[in-house]
């Protein structure tokens, strides 16, 4: 039997891997049913909220013809314990350890959904949930996004980069910070900046100072544009970072240094100004007429002015819909069917 293929990052795949998943993605484009994962079941589980990853996740296993289950945490779900060895006699009511291996006799792969509890980096950092399941199922487990990675994001954004550009020179990519009412986990640029270095695009990182992203992160995006012989620049300068701009991907993300008290570090943007960390018209107008790009949900009038969203440069909506196309790609790979159908 092979071994199961979890998914916890996208660079947990190779990037010859990553550029077949894209191919693979445009192939399924254009399916709405098929048998192909015909008798397999697919279980979703979302500890925390949702719109895009699980309808998209729903569309996708049903299109490749997997029955779905979907748990939705709230009143139906208890709180699972994620930490061994310890007395529970606290809130939560089941284990992982059991959770993990009983979905495993109920389906074929399990998708988890949990996102940070923003109290300790140091605890966050361990991504315990998702390394849990891939730790205790006996199938695979796939990411719909962690503390630390949100991989079908970031395939998805890949993909809307590859047919934005058709046959054009890909130029410069910047990832920018921007402001938001609540300091947001750093899933989504993390992935993206892996991605994006992964498959070799000129990369930069702007952010204000303070605000960088996991150490040992960016040393992973510094050895695979290496590898690809590029460049990953990161800057406080946004200005000088917008300027011949190809790309624009917007994104919060909350300071690594003030975990666990949120209202200090909001307190700390507004002293600094930092509302002016907005992806508007007068900004855009630096680049080199940038395709403007955001995971949603967006704070529009915080993140983004309505007239970048709006723009006919913005690839929000190609973006949310490649997570379909992506995730088919996914599960297929995960239930190694590349190539067999
Ligand atoms: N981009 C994204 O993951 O969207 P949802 O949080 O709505 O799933």
């Amino acid at each position: 039997m092979n071994e199961k293929i979890d998914i916890h990052s996208l660079d947990d795949l190779s990037k010859a891997e990553v550029e077949e998943l894209i191919e693979v993605s445009e192939k399924y484009r254009p399916l709405s049913k098929s048998d192909i994962l015909k008798g397999k079941a697919i279980i979703l589980l979302f500890l925390s909220p949702s719109l895009r990853t699980r309808v998209s996740m729903e569309r996708a296993a049903q299109q490749l013809g997997a029955d779905v289950v979907t748990l939705q945490s709230g009143a139906s779900l208890w709180q699972f314990e994620v930490d061994e060895g310890i007395v529970m006699n606290g809130a939560a009511a089941e284990h992982m350890k059991e959770a993990s291996r009983v979905l495993s006799r109920y389906g074929h792969l399990i998708a988890v959904r949990a996102f940070p509890n923003r109290e300790s980096w140091e605890d966050d950092a361990q991504d315990k949930v998702h390394n849990g399941f891939m730790k205790w199922a006996s199938v695979p487990v796939l990411n719909l996004e962690s503390s630390l990675y949100h991989p079908c994001q970031s395939l998805a954004d890949l993909i809307t980069m590859k047919r934005a550009l058709g046959s054009k020179k890909p130029g410069k990519v910047v990832m920018t910070w921007c402001n938001h009412p609540k300091a947001l986990p750093v899933a989504v640029p993390t992935s993206f900046a892996l991605a994006a270095s992964q498959m070799g695009w000129d990369l930069t990182i702007t952010h204000p100072e303070h605000y960088d992203l996991p150490a040992e992160i960016i040393e992973r995006c510094q050895k695979h544009a290496a590898a690809n012989n590029q460049k990953l620049t990161i800057t406080s300068n946004r200005e000088d970072a917008f300027a011949d701009a190809q790309f624009v991907y917007a994104k919060s993300w909350g300071r690594l240094d003030c975990y666990g008290d949120t209202e200090r570090e909001l307190a700390d943007r507004k002293a600094r100004g930092l509302e002016k960390w907005i992806v508007d018209e007068s900004i855009m107008a630096s680049t080199d007429n940038a395709w403007f790009m955001h995971c949603l949900p967006v704070r529009r009038g915080v993140i983004v002015s309505d007239g970048v969203i709006d723009s006919p440069q913005s690839l929000v909506f190609e973006q949310a819909e490649n997570r379909l196309h992506g995730q088919k790609a996914l599960l297929l790979k995960q239930f190694q069917k590349l190539g067999n159908d």
